[in-house]
């Protein structure tokens, strides 16, 4: 049991290494909620503000980083649903952090939430809307990662893949 799931971690955490190297040609990686990671939010608005601030295009992935049994992720298809943190039709559902959620098309809005005790209710939940294609990403991207403060376009992926090592050392 807890070898399988070491193994199953591993197999993750190449599959991490093996996309963050092809990332930087293939999409832009959000890690929802930023440095706080997939957790219990500390007001109601985090997670909405943390979608307010990205621009999320069909192509990218969301990595959500948890720690496994604690937090998990599913997806709903409908905005009523959403908001009623409900969970009679679930479209997805993940359990196993970190996550990586590639957008795949259609555009359009996604709805996720966690699914576990109440924290949905508390604002673990996340609506963003997945645009057809990104804006002039090439130069701009780029120079919005370095002007927001937040670290430059290279050393996202090394924390990426220190903080999906970290989940990975709570996994086991
Ligand atoms: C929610 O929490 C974040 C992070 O602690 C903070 O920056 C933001 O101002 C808070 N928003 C509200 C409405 O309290
Ligand atoms: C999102 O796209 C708009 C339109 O191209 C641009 O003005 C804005 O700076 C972008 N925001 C981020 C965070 O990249
Ligand atoms: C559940 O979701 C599917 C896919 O969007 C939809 O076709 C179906 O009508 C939904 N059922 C209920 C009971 O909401």
């Amino acid at each position: 049991m807890e070898r399988s799931k070491g193994c199953l971690s591993l197999l993750l955490l190449a599959a991490v290494v093996a996309s963050l190297v092809a990332c930087s040609s293939a999409g832009i990686y959000h890690i929802v909620g930023a440095g706080k990671g997939w957790r219990m939010a500390p007001n109601r608005t985090y997670y909405g503000d943390w979608a307010r601030t990205r621009n999320i295009s069909v192509g990218d992935k969301l990595m959500f980083l948890y720690r496994s049994g604690v937090y998990n992720i599913v997806e709903v298809p409908s905005r009523d649903l959403f908001d009623g943190c409900s969970m009679r039709n679930i479209t997805n559902r993940y359990q196993n952090g970190p996550t990586i959620i590639e957008l795949v098309p259609p555009a359009g809005p996604r709805y996720f939430f966690c699914g576990v005790g109440k924290h949905c209710e508390e604002g673990q939940k996340l609506k963003i809307y997945v645009a057809p294609f990104a804006p002039s990403r090439t130069q701009n991207d780029e120079q919005a990662e370095d002007s927001s403060g937040s670290p430059a376009a290279a050393p996202v992926p090394l924390l990426a893949l220190a903080a999906c090592l970290l989940a990975l050392l709570l996994l086991m």
